[in-house]
């Protein structure tokens, strides 16, 4: 036999999968990474802190919505916030701001605190100045520790997948200022 079963399947293989690399419509096509410049996925943490006024004449976080029974829940079920935080590298006010991070927050649960929460982090320095990174979840924002999921991003951070881990690092209900550090790990390119 000129050609043994294995070497016909393999160049069966390479030609089908060449065949699906230039298969094309005229609304896809199918890429290799290195055409759009992808090349090694870096894995980047970033750490910094966000700064709430609840209260005050310049609220960070504001009521948009809520049930009828929203008052009467333990647990503020069916409430619905906005948010827009300042990004810090420091805990305190005064420190130099990397962006804002802003939120939609839905009081999602009858038994407990948990939040579903959806994060833009819009960056406006450096070179992740004009690059967002975006955060689906579940946050038990009474629990010491949470962990919210990356779900995508833009700019530096396109592909961007990862997760957040993230604390209350200060409260004064009183003064209303609440501030939250961040631990973001995100792969991207
Ligand atoms: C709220 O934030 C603004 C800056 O955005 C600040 O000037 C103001 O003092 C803060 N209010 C309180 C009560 O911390
Ligand atoms: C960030 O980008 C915007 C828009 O391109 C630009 O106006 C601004 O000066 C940049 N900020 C910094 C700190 O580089």
């Amino acid at each position: 036999m000129a050609m043994s079963l294995a070497k016909l399947s393999l160049f069966a293989m390479l030609f089908f999968s060449s065949t699906l690399l230039i298969a094309k419509s005229d609304y896809a096509e199918i890429l290799l990474p290195e055409e759009l410049g992808l090349k090694t996925r870096k894995l980047t943490h970033l750490h910094f802190y966000l700064h709430e006024n609840i209260t005050g004449p310049f609220p960070n976080v504001i009521r948009v919505a809520q049930a009828e029974t929203t008052d009467k829940s333990p647990f503020s079920f069916g409430a619905v916030n906005v948010v827009d935080d300042p990004i810090l590298v420091g805990p305190d006010r005064s420190s130099k701001q990397i962006g804002r991070a802003q939120a939609v927050m839905a009081f999602a649960s009858q038994n407990d605190f948990a939040v579903l929460m959806a994060i833009n982090l819009a960056f406006t320095e450096g070179k992740y100045n004009g690059s967002t990174v975006t955060i689906l979840g579940r946050n038990m924002v009474f629990t010491e520790l949470r962990e919210l999921p990356v779900v995508g991003g833009s700019g530096v951070f396109r592909f961007a997948t990862g997760y957040v881990k993230t604390s209350t690092h200060f409260m004064d209900l009183k003064a209303g200022i609440v501030v939250l550090e961040y631990d973001v790990y995100v792969f991207h390119f």
